[in-house]
């Protein structure tokens, strides 16, 4: 396969390469992701997140898998294997499903490499089109929120929420922007914050429990976020936390934007309700682990409730900005475009 790289993925020497999103911001380490147990792991672990990269990473691993001969039976179970590897966002399983047709095909091996490339170059103009979309709804001077990573390193361009949030700052419209820790692995304070600073952009992180206040002293303008699950009645499901800030906007009357390519919707999946949401370990609320080591504050024994995502309900969201435009409650599905 021909050499690429994103901001978080390399195809090199015929190999998947990985920007361990763990170690960030402290380190950069680009670690190999040779087989299907080596990126489900790194997927389990994070070093591999956001709803886009994981589907893009999976395609990618099973093209070079059948370049280096992998025969088709064994390529199906990889496939599945991988379908499995995170339950909630549904980016995995749509693309997969694409290269499953691709597999299906005489010519197989060159089938699955032209699908995972143009899935790759699809989720770039996919992002472009969110940012274009989504800045036209950006009012001059505005004060944005955003919660957990939704940039360049969580898709193969620049980005779902975090796009827009650029391509507006691009256009001078944004003053600054509070970002959400995200607790519990901080995918905000090591990610997003990362990413502002890298972009030039004003920011302050705050700890999640802060927004509520910051609301209050009319510091937010507006709510954006992204998404990793969006079902047919328009209800969303993204990182744990999501739900939390779409109550507080709604009460202090701030618009909530959804930020999310088209390969986020599940047609298929009736309401929020319906949406698998993974359980994550103790581990990670009982203390915290990085590149700067791990600490445990809570008791031994203590028992843990850790859902990875929650659900914003559809009556909460201002609008959906997807890569076929701005669709508005009134009018989801039918502008949805699934
Ligand atoms: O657990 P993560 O870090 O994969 O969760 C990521 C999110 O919730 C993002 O908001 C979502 O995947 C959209 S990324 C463009």
């Amino acid at each position: 396969m021909q050499t690429l790289r994103t901001t978080s993925l390399q195809v090199r020497d015929n190999q998947l390469w990985i920007l361990d999103q763990q170690a960030l911001p402290q380190q950069q380490n680009w670690l190999p992701a040779a087989d299907v147990d080596a990126l489900v792991s790194h997927i389990h672990a994070l070093r591999v997140r956001g709803a886009p990269l994981i589907g893009l990473s999976a395609s990618l691993l099973l093209a070079l898998l059948a370049e280096h001969g992998m025969p088709q039976p064994e390529l199906a179970q990889a496939l599945e294997t991988l379908r499995a590897a995170r339950p909630t966002a549904v980016n995995l399983m749509n693309n997969l499903d694409r290269m499953k047709l691709a597999l299906g095909q005489r010519d197989f091996v060159s089938a699955l490499s032209r699908e995972a490339l143009r899935l790759v170059a699809e989720d770039k103009q996919l992002c472009d089109n969110i940012a274009r979309a989504g800045s036209a709804l950006v009012t001059p001077g505005s004060r944005i929120l955003t919660h957990c990573n939704t940039g360049g390193l969580a898709t193969a361009g620049v980005g779902t929420a975090l796009g827009v949030i650029a391509h507006a700052h691009q256009q001078g419209k944004v003053s600054h922007v509070w970002v959400d820790e995200t607790r519990p692995l901080l995918q905000g304070g090591r990610l997003t914050a990362w990413e502002l600073g890298e972009l030039g952009i004003p920011y302050q992180l705050i700890t999640d429990s802060m927004a509520a206040s910051l609301m209050a002293r009319k510091q937010v303008d507006a709510v954006w976020v992204g998404a990793d699950r969006i079902a047919a009645n328009g209800d969303v499901a993204n990182k744990i936390g999501t739900y939390s800030l779409a109550v507080l906007a709604h009460y202090h009357n701030i618009p909530f934007y959804v930020a999310a390519p088209h390969t986020t919707l599940d047609m298929q999946c009736p309401n929020g309700d319906a949406i698998p949401i993974e359980q994550r370990a103790a581990s990670e609320v009982t203390g915290v682990a990085g590149s700067f080591g791990s600490v445990q504050w809570a008791p031994e024994d203590a028992r843990v409730y850790n859902p990875a995502f929650d659900v914003t309900p559809a009556a909460l969201i201002s609008a959906w900005v997807l890569d076929t435009g701005v669709v508005t409650p009134e009018n989801f599905p039918a502008e949805a475009g699934a």
